[in-house]
Order: structure tokens, then C-alpha cells, then sequence
């Protein structure tokens, strides 16, 4: 596996978890809010080892570095609605479209993500290197104790479900 296919299934996982969330009746509040912190884990899981591995390759260029700091607000942002959404009430009317408003930024920045960046990956990082990336990025994934595969996390919704 590359890094592209990597942050791809990532990406894929999170937008799984949204649906999981915006498919919970609101009636279900607890619900919502119990997937919502396994989203906000995964997105940790995913933005944390991204801006180490990822982006730390892509800096060592001029155009990667002007990328990476746009990648970074954006990433600063999604903390900040992230933040938000985890300390409102999953009972507020308001909750889902915070939730949708989120996704809509989140969407905007992996979409730049898998073209401008992957372009500029392809560019640097020669078929080897973008599979050594994905390894440490893997690795580095690892130490929060999360497992890859995509198929994994309808496994996990329902963990969380209980
Ligand atoms: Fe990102
Ligand atoms: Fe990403």
C-alpha cells in the first residue's frame, strides 16, 4: 500500500462514521454523541500522523511548504468545529448542522488533500518512497492503537454502539 491509498481509506473511514452519525435518529442523542467521540478519535488517529509524515515530506519543497501551512488552518479549523461539536448537546437543535457544516469542510480539505497533494506526492516521491511513507505513516498510526483496514470500522461503529 502507498500513502495515497492510505490517506484515501482513511478519509473513506471517516466519512463512514459521519454517515453512521447523520443516519442516528436525533431522538437517539446519546448515540450520536458516543460515535461522535469515536469519530473524533479516528480523525486524531488519521490528522496527527498525516501532518507528521505526510506533510513532513511534502515541506521539503517550496510549493509543499506554502501547501502545508494552508493544510495546517485547515486541519486547525476542523479542531475547532470538532470542539465545538464534542462540548454542545447532541440534543440542540442546531447539533446536525453543526455536524453537516463540518463534514462540508472536512470534504473540501481531503478532496484538495488527494488531488493537489497527491499530485505534488507524485511528483517528489518516487513508487518506493510513497510505499516507505505509508509504512511510517502506518507505524505512526500504531502508537494510538488503531488498526487500518476500512472494513474494520463497521466492526467498531458497532463496538461503539454497544
Ligand atoms: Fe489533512
Ligand atoms: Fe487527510
Amino acid at each position: 500500500m502507498d500513502i495515497y491509498e492510505l490517506i484515501k481509506n482513511d478519509h473513506r473511514r471517516l466519512l463512514d462514521v459521519l454517515d453512521s452519525i447523520e443516519a442516528t435518529p436525533e431522538a437517539n442523542a446519546e448515540q450520536r454523541k458516543r460515535l461522535f467521540s469515536y469519530f473524533r478519535t479516528e480523525l486524531m488517529v488519521h490528522a496527527k500522523p498525516e501532518e507528521e509524515i505526510f506533510y513532513g515530506e511534502l515541506r521539503r519543497s517550496d510549493l509543499g511548504r506554502h501547501l502545508v501551512q494552508e493544510a495546517m488552518d485547515e486541519h486547525h479549523t476542523l479542531e475547532r468545529l470538532v470542539m465545538d461539536i464534542q462540548t454542545s448537546s447532541a440534543k440542540d437543535d442546531d447539533w446536525i448542522g453543526k455536524l453537516r457544516t463540518l463534514r462540508q469542510v472536512l470534504e473540501t480539505h481531503m478532496q484538495k488533500e488527494e488531488s493537489e497533494y497527491f499530485t505534488l506526492g507524485k511528483q517528489l516521491f518516487q513508487a518506493q518512497d510513497a510505499e516507505d511513507i505509508a509504512d511510517r505513516m502506518l507505524a505512526e498510526k500504531g502508537r494510538y492503537g488503531m488498526e487500518n483496514p476500512v472494513a474494520v470500522v463497521g466492526k467498531k461503529i458497532k463496538e461503539v454502539l454497544g
